[in-house]
């Protein structure tokens, strides 16, 4: 028999009980910096310095965090259905509990870019940017990220992907951040949509099925249902 399709969207809310900090809670990422600054194009051109700081301590970070419960039932699913990731997160803890099938919506901590175009992508792995580092074509190397303001190259796939899932889980996610955040939209209409998080999300306007519990113990009980 063919194995169902589940679609995983996963946002920073899947990676906070692995320490990471999410944006938008009240002890998020952008209470402490100036999204501006730090995460747009437009904060690039202005200080790469700054920028290239900020990700360079995200990345440093990253190294001593280990993946959860959450990320590694959503990998334990693949033993059951077929199952790809749609990530919002720019960590590697998917990855790294195991995960075979990641489209990195927002690019990727521990890969760097040249900024010309956003060419010659290379694996750093949680090593610093210097200041002074070229990419290949000779242009400055900076953090392989989708700011704001730039475009998100994986849209189309996560669509097609979405446009195929029996069940889509969304978890940790606060659904501010279009386009991501209008995905679920192009889930087939008897798509089985679970929303896991501890708040309440943007409205949504469809038949949702909501488990509002942390990453780990919404993951552990939606797993134990799927699997029965
Ligand atoms: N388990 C599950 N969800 C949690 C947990 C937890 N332990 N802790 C917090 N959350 C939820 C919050 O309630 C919130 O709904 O995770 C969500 C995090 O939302 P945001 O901080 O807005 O993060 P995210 O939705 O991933 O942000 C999207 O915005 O800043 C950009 O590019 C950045 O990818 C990011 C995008």
């Amino acid at each position: 028999m063919n194995k169902q399709k589940i679609v995983v969207l996963s946002g920073a809310g899947i990676s906070a009980e692995s320490g990471i900090s999410t944006f938008r809670d009240s002890d998020g990422l952008w209470e402490n910096y100036d999204v501006q600054e730090v995460a747009s194009i437009d904060g690039w051109y202005k200080n790469p310095d700054l920028m290239t700081r900020f990700y360079n301590e995200r990345r440093a970070e990253l190294e001593h965090k280990q993946p959860n419960e959450a990320h590694r039932l959503v990998a334990a699913l693949e033993e059951h259905f077929k199952v790809t990731v749609v990530t919002q997160n720019i960590d590697d803890l998917h990855e790294r509990a195991g995960s075979h099938h990641i489209i990195h919506l927002h690019g990727e901590a521990t890969k760097a870019c040249s900024e010309n175009g956003k060419r010659f992508v290379q694996d750093i792995g949680y090593r610093p940017i210097a200041n002074d580092e070229k990419a290949q074509d000779g242009a400055r190397l900076r953090p392989f990220i989708v700011w704001f303001g730039e475009a998100v190259p994986l849209m189309d796939e996560a669509v097609r992907e979405i446009e195929t899932a029996d069940i889509v889980i969304i978890v940790g996610t606060s659904l501010n951040v279009y386009p991501a955040a209008g995905l679920l939209y192009y889930a087939p209409s008897d798509a089985q949509i679970y929303v896991i998080d501890p708040k309440e999300v943007q409205p949504i306007s469809r038949h949702v099925h909501f488990i509002k519990e942390k990453a780990t113990v919404g993951m552990r009980q939606l797993y134990d249902q799927l699997v029965k």
